[in-house]
């Protein structure tokens, strides 16, 4: 056995499919004996109390070394070939000793976000002058200060995140701007906005610039997105997001409004039934 310093911790997100769980259930008791017997470490398969498909396998290496010969085991191998056939897993925690990245997965992870949490990474520095025309928002929703994430304790205001993201939006062809936040496991908001560009088929949407800036941040884990533009109707994420979403952040929440109302809460699983992701290949 190593000494604590070594040892390395692993947590991944499984998304389990729908009629599979008697067989997830089995190779997770098969998978935490398998580590146990060979001395890998601790495996944990952790509930989510929210979704009930949803499990964190969280796995205590009892080093590096056993972390590697686990990887390289065609016992182990087999089991998660397996796993794979029936569940969408996501890494979150890659083997760093991160202890408190276990916490943060059992606990409520919003209740970690202390009460006056700013956005550091869109708080503007500049003056950039006042809206006018139809930018110009009227009425008590309007929110041009500091960034504040919530509106009470405990709610984080991705909606009103989404709205500020709104306005670095670059539509001069289409001038359909569009804002998004995404909320991660965490806590954290990351945002977008639509980028439109002279050929305008290299256009990015605003919801896949949020998940690529925050899966480029190093984030793996989420639970909602929220969607603004400036409409009447709302704006649903288009085929192309659906899929990006779906394969990045599972099943999300799908929060839709525009610059005054909310205008519909969905789940991606009902926006993109039957989607086609890793588990097919
Ligand atoms: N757009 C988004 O950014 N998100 C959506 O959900 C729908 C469409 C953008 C793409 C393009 O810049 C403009 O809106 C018009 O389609």
């Amino acid at each position: 056995m190593s000494n604590s310093d070594s040892r390395r911790l692993s947590v991944s997100r499984v998304d389990v499919s729908q009629g599979r769980e008697a067989e997830f259930h089995a190779i997770a008791t098969q998978f935490a004996a398998l580590i146990a017997r060979k001395e890998y470490g601790r495996a944990v398969m952790v509930a989510d109390e929210a979704e009930p498909l949803r499990f964190y396998s969280v796995n205590h290496w009892n080093g590096v070394a056993s972390a590697e010969l686990c990887h390289g085991d065609p016992e182990v191998q087999a089991l998660i070939a397996r796993l794979y056939q029936i569940a969408r897993v996501t890494h979150v925690v890659n083997g760093v000793r991160r202890p408190e990245m276990m916490q943060l997965l059992l606990e409520d992870r919003r209740a970690r976000v202390e009460a006056d949490r700013r956005t550091g990474f869109d708080r503007r520095q500049k003056n950039v002058g006042s809206p006018t025309g139809v930018e110009r928002r009227v009425g008590r929703d309007r929110r041009l200060g500091p960034r504040r994430l919530r509106d009470r304790p405990g709610e984080i205001d991705l909606i009103g995140a989404a709205r500020r993201a709104r306005e670095h939006a670059d539509a001069a062809f289409s001038r359909f701007r569009v804002g998004a936040a995404l909320e991660t496991a965490d806590g954290e908001v990351i945002t977008g906005c639509n980028i439109e560009n002279a050929t305008y088929g290299l256009t990015m949407c605003a919801e896949r610039v949020a998940m690529f800036k925050a899966l480029s941040e190093g984030h793996r884990a989420f639970v909602r997105i929220a969607i603004v533009a400036d409409t009447e109707e709302p704006t649903p994420p288009c085929g192309a997001c659906r899929q990006i979403l779906w394969e990045f952040g599972g099943n999300l929440q799908i929060e839709l409004a525009n610059l005054t109302q909310t205008k519909g809460v969905h789940r991606l699983k009902d926006l993109l039934p039957l989607p086609f992701d890793a588990r097919l290949l």
